[in-house]
C-alpha cells in the first residue's frame, strides 16, 4: 500500500519584526497584557507594497525546491492553503506557481481558515496515495497584517505573517500521513469572520468606513471552542490509532494563544516537552502556524517519531492529524 510522506519542508518570515513595545506605541495595551494573555513577544509584517501573501508563499517554495533538490518541472501539483488570498480570483496558488517557475504544474486554493495546512495536507495524501500524483507541494500563505486593524487593541496583537511549504511523495514505508479527522460548524462564523468583501456583502466605502474589511473576533467563544475542539480531536486521532500520550512524540498545535496550547496539553496529559510552540515569535500565522513551528523545530524531529497536529479557526473549522515524521 501507498502511503504520503513529507520528504521536505521550508518556510519564510518577513524580516520586519513588529514588537509588543512598538504595539504599545500604537494602541492602548501593554507587553505584560500581551505576553501573559496571549504569550507573543513579536511578529513578522511583510511591509514590500504590491505583495501579498503569494510573495511569501513562493519564497517557502523555492526554499523547499532548493533545500530538496526538487526541479521546477517535477511538481505536479500546488494546493495553497491561505484566508489571505491575493485575489478573489484567481487563485494565490496559480501565482506562487508563476513566482517560483513551476510551469508543469496546476494549482489551487483551499480555504479552511487555521486548519488550512492540516485539510491541504491530508488532500494531497490522498493524491499521492491513490496513485494520480507522485510530487504535490502543500504551501501556506498568510499575510495576516492584510486584514489587520492596527487601531484595534483587541486584535492587532495576535497575527503574523509566514508562509511554509512541505513536498508530499509516495513511500511505501508506513511513515507519512496516518489519519485525520476533521469538523466543520458553519454557526461558528459569527465569532470569527470579515464581514464584507465577499459576495454577501461587497467591499464598498460604507463597508471600509465601517471597518468591515478587518478581522472581526469574539475572543472569548473562540478561545472556549479552541480549547474544547482541539482537545476532542487530537484524543480523538489518538484513540482511533490506539495511541496514548506516551506513544505520541510531539504535539504541535496551531499557534493562536500560548494559554489555549497549555490548555490543551494539559487537559490532555502532555508533558511540556513534547509540546512544540514559537508563537513568542510570530504570533497566530494561521494556516502557516503548523508547518513553520515543524520547520522551526526540524532538527529536533527523527524519521518514525509520531506527531499529532492540531488545528482550530474560522468557520468554525478544526481536526487533528497523526503524521509520522519521515525525514
Ligand atoms: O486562530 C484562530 C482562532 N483564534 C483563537 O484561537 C483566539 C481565541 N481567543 C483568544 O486567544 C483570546 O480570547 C484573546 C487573546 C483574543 C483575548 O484574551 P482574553 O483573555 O479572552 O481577553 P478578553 O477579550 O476577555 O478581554 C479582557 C480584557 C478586556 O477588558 P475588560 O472588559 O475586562 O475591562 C479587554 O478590553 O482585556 C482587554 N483587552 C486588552 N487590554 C490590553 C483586550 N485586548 C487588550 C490588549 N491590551 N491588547
Amino acid at each position: 500500500m501507498l502511503n504520503a510522506k513529507i520528504s521536505g519542508i521550508a518556510s519564510y518570515v518577513p524580516d520586519d519584526i513588529l514588537d509588543n513595545e512598538m504595539l504599545s506605541k500604537m494602541v492602548d495595551t501593554t507587553d505584560e497584557w500581551i505576553t501573559t494573555r496571549v504569550g507573543i513577544k513579536e511578529r513578522r509584517i511583510l511591509k514590500i507594497e504590491g505583495e501579498g501573501s503569494s510573495y511569501l508563499g513562493a519564497k517557502a517554495v523555492e526554499k523547499l525546491l532548493a533545500e530538496t533538490g526538487t526541479s521546477a518541472d517535477e511538481i505536479e501539483l500546488v494546493i495553497c492553503a491561505t484566508s489571505n488570498p491575493d485575489y478573489r480570483f484567481p487563485s494565490t496558488a496559480s501565482v506562487i506557481c508563476q513566482k517560483a517557475g513551476l510551469k508543469k504544474a496546476y494549482a489551487y486554493d483551499i480555504q479552511a481558515a487555521c486548519a488550512g495546512f492540516i485539510v491541504a495536507l491530508e488532500d494531497a495524501a490522498a493524491y499521492i496515495k491513490s496513485g494520480l500524483r507522485k510530487k504535490v507541494i502543500v504551501v501556506a500563505a498568510e499575510k495576516m497584517s492584510s486584514m489587520v486593524d492596527y487601531t484595534d487593541r483587541a486584535t492587532c496583537p495576535l497575527f503574523g505573517d509566514a508562509a511554509a511549504a512541505v513536498l508530499v511523495e509516495p513511500t511505501e514505508e508506513n511513515v507519512g500521513v496516518i489519519d485525520a479527522v476533521f469538523h466543520v460548524d458553519g454557526s461558528g462564523r459569527e465569532h470569527l469572520l470579515m464581514k464584507a468583501g465577499g459576495s454577501v456583502k461587497p467591499a464598498s466605502v460604507e463597508t471600509v468606513m465601517a471597518g468591515e474589511n478587518f478581522i472581526y473576533q469574539e475572543g472569548r467563544q473562540v478561545y472556549k471552542h479552541a480549547v474544547t475542539d482541539m482537545l476532542t480531536s487530537s484524543l480523538d486521532v489518538m484513540k482511533r490509532n490506539n495511541l496514548t500520550v506516551d506513544d505520541v512524540d510531539y504535539l504541535i498545535p496551531h499557534q493562536a494563544n500560548l494559554r489555549i496550547i497549555e490548555a490543551v496539553t494539559s487537559r490532555a496529559g502532555f508533558p511540556e516537552e513534547k509540546v512544540l510552540v514559537n508563537i513568542e515569535h510570530y504570533g497566530n500565522t494561521s494556516a502557516a502556524s503548523i508547518p513553520l513551528c515543524l520547520d522551526e523545530y526540524k532538527g529536533n524531529l527523527k524519521k518514525g517519531d509520531k506527531l499529532i497536529l492540531t488545528a482550530f479557526g474560522a468557520g468554525f473549522t478544526w481536526g487533528a492529524m497523526y503524521l509520522v515524521w519521515s525525514i
